[in-house]
């Protein structure tokens, strides 16, 4: 039953994602986005190995990349730069830029991914 609230959370939390809102759609491996594209304090939705992912700018040199997928039932958060957190509209899950929860039902972090920055590029996933 929760998988099925999940799935359906997460085709719902699609939909209302307008077209493009994925920073890369890149497949398996890793998946590479630009500084430029993430202003310190901002955040960029992108697919990893397919599945709804988040990048947070948290200063000049550090960016946090996760899971954009709640860890309640499944809907995709959202960055709040005023509270400088990840928030579920579902069910208002709270989560830092590590990931951890804040607040709300979310029951587990954010997975985190890995990331290094390489010159003028964001490089999410690879060893
Ligand atoms: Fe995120 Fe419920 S699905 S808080």
């Amino acid at each position: 039953m929760a998988a099925f609230g999940g799935a359906t959370a997460f085709a719902f939390g699609s939909y209302l994602l307008p077209p493009g809102a994925f920073g890369s759609e890149a497949g398996g491996e890793g998946v590479r986005l630009l500084l430029s594209d993430v202003p310190v304090g901002t955040a960029k939705m992108f697919r990893y190995q397919g599945k709804p992912s988040i990048a947070v700018r948290v200063n000049e040199k550090t960016v946090r990349a996760l899971s954009a997928v709640c860890t309640h039932l499944g809907c995709l958060v959202k960055w709040d730069g005023s509270k400088q957190q990840l928030i579920c509209p579902c069910h208002v899950a709270a989560f830092d830029v590590n990931g951890n929860v804040v607040g709300g039902p979310a029951p587990r972090p954010l997975q985190s991914l890995s990331v290094k920055i390489v010159q003028d590029e964001i490089i999410i996933g690879e060893a």
